[in-house]
């Protein structure tokens, strides 16, 4: 079994979200003999941004591409590569000015791939990417809860879900901390009761 963890955090040591994905791995971890845990702080290393220069290095051979274009190619490649190969992926998933990192963007911007995660077709989009568990890890300064004034303006878990439902992932969990702004006490008691959930998560499981 393959587990892909993913953070997006800009906040260190001092990030939530960390907390609560690395619970959630550890936890995994030990409930599952052999498993295979690939980590990407997407802070520390950022994916490659969708842009023209990669479009550039796309279109050049790959036998006359500068060593920086093999390298954001190469990179590109193996973020979806990464993504496919995991039964499980855990993504650490600040809120941050209503959505996701732009780290975690330009990380998901590989994902979409005509072929590989969805197709087009007469009958609509194909999602191809299903059979897949994720768990996101997930902080928030305030509330955004259904029933909160903020609610509209939560596009991160939501952004989250409908991409992946795009490709087809449906087995999605999110285990969160909100609030984590409002009080020292607050931010203290949400991210507990988070990690001690994600601690909780007990063995590997086939997506649903
Ligand atoms: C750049 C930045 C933008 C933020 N934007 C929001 C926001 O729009 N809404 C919110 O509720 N909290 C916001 N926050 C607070 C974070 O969601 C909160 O600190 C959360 O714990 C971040 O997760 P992390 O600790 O894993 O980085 C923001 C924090 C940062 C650093």
């Amino acid at each position: 079994m393959n587990l892909l963890h993913i953070d997006s955090s800009i906040l260190g040591d001092h990030s939530v979200s960390r907390q609560i994905s690395a619970a959630a791995v550890a936890a995994l971890r030990a409930a599952t003999p052999g498993l295979k845990v690939t980590y990407r702080d997407l802070d520390a290393t950022p994916a490659p941004h969708q842009s023209g220069a990669l479009m550039a290095a796309r279109a050049t051979p790959a036998e006359t591409r500068t060593a920086a274009q093999a390298r954001d190619v190469a990179d590109a490649d193996a973020i979806l590569e990464d993504f496919l190969a995991a039964d499980v992926v855990v993504i650490g998933v600040p809120m941050y000015n209503f959505g996701i990192p732009s780290q975690l963007k330009s990380w998901i911007d590989h994902l979409a791939v005509a072929g590989r995660t969805f197709s087009y077709s007469a009958a609509g989009v194909q999602g191809l990417a299903g059979g897949k568990r994720v768990i996101l890890a997930s902080s928030r300064g305030g509330f955004y809860g259904a029933d909160s004034p903020a609610a509209g303006l939560q596009h991160q878990e939501s952004y989250l879900r409908g991409f992946l439902g795009f490709i087809g992932v449906t087995d999605i969990e999110v285990i969160g901390a909100e609030g984590v702004n409002v009080s020292p006490d607050l931010k203290q008691s949400a991210t507990d009761a988070a990690v001690a959930q994600a601690g909780g998560l007990s063995a590997i499981r086939q997506a649903a």
